[in-house]
C-alpha cells in the first residue's frame, strides 16, 4: 500500500453516527481485525489490554445497559452495529504479568541466552514499577497502550470498508458490573462499534473538519 493511499483511507475515514442493523461483518473481516487488535505496538511489549467482542443481539443489550442516561446518545449504536468491542485494560499491572510475557518471547523464539532473558526480565519489571510504585499512574500508562491498539483498528476497518465508531460515552462502573470484569482482572475503557452506516449516518454527508495542517505539525 503506498502513503498516499494510507493518508486517503485516513481523510475518508468518518466516525459512523448510525448503523445498518441488517448488514453484518464476515468472520474473516473479524478475524482480521481480532489481529490487528492484537498486534498493535504497546510499550515494553506489555500488552495490557483485553478485547471483548459483542456480535450477538444479546451480547450488545448486555453492553447497551452502559448506554442510558447521559450517554443514551450512544445506544442505538451499540443495538444496531455488527459487532461492537470493549477495550479493557488490566487492574494490576504486575510481575507475574511480566513473566507471562516474557515467558511468550522466549516460546516465541525471541529470547535465547540466560543473560538475554535476565536483561528482558529486569527492563520490563523497572518500567512496571516505574508505572506502578514511583508515579502511580499504571491505570493511565495502560490505557495509553490500550488506545495504541485503538487507533491501529480504526484505521484498518477504515481500509476494508467498514464503518466505526468509537466511544468514550458510556458508564464504565455500570460496564464493568454487567460484565464482571473486576473478577476478570479487568476495566473497560473506551467501546468500539463496527458495521456498516445506514442512510441515516448523517456525519458521512458532512465534510470533515480539522485544524489547519500548518497550524498542527511545524519542522525544525
Ligand atoms: C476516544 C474517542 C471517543 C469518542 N467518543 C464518542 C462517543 O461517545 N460518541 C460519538 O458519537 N462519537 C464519539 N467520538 C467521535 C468524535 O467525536 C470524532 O472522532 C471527531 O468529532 C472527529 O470526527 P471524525 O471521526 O468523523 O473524523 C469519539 C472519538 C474518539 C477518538
Amino acid at each position: 500500500m503506498s502513503p498516499v493511499d494510507i493518508a486517503t483511507i485516513a481523510k475518508n475515514r468518518k466516525t459512523c453516527k448510525a448503523f445498518d442493523p441488517k448488514r453484518v461483518i464476515s468472520a474473516a473481516d473479524m478475524e482480521r481485525l481480532k489481529s490487528v487488535m492484537i498486534d498493535s505496538a504497546s510499550s515494553v511489549n506489555s500488552q495490557p489490554w483485553h478485547f471483548i467482542i459483542a456480535s450477538t443481539p444479546e451480547g450488545r443489550s448486555q453492553v447497551a445497559k452502559s448506554t442510558q442516561g447521559a450517554s443514551a446518545y450512544n445506544e442505538a449504536k451499540v443495538l444496531n452495529c455488527s459487532h461492537v468491542v470493549v477495550f479493557c485494560r488490566r487492574i494490576d499491572l504486575s510481575n507475574q504479568h511480566a513473566e507471562t510475557i516474557l515467558q511468550q518471547e522466549i516460546k516465541d523464539g525471541r529470547l535465547k541466552d540466560p543473560e538475554a532473558i535476565a536483561t528482558s526480565r529486569k527492563t520490563r519489571e523497572y518500567y512496571f514499577g516505574v508505572h506502578r510504585d514511583d508515579a502511580r499512574d499504571a491505570n493511565g500508562w495502560m490505557e495509553k497502550q490500550l488506545y495504541l491498539s485503538y487507533g491501529m483498528v480504526m484505521l484498518a476497518a477504515a481500509a476494508m470498508g467498514i464503518d466505526s465508531c468509537p466511544m468514550e460515552g458510556f458508564d464504565r462502573a455500570v460496564l464493568d458490573d454487567v460484565l464482571g470484569l473486576e473478577a476478570k482482572g479487568l476495566a473497560s475503557v473506551v467501546l468500539l462499534a463496527l458495521g456498516y452506516g445506514s442512510s441515516d449516518d448523517f456525519n458521512a454527508k458532512l465534510p470533515k473538519s480539522r485544524l489547519p495542517a500548518e497550524m498542527m505539525i511545524s519542522s525544525l
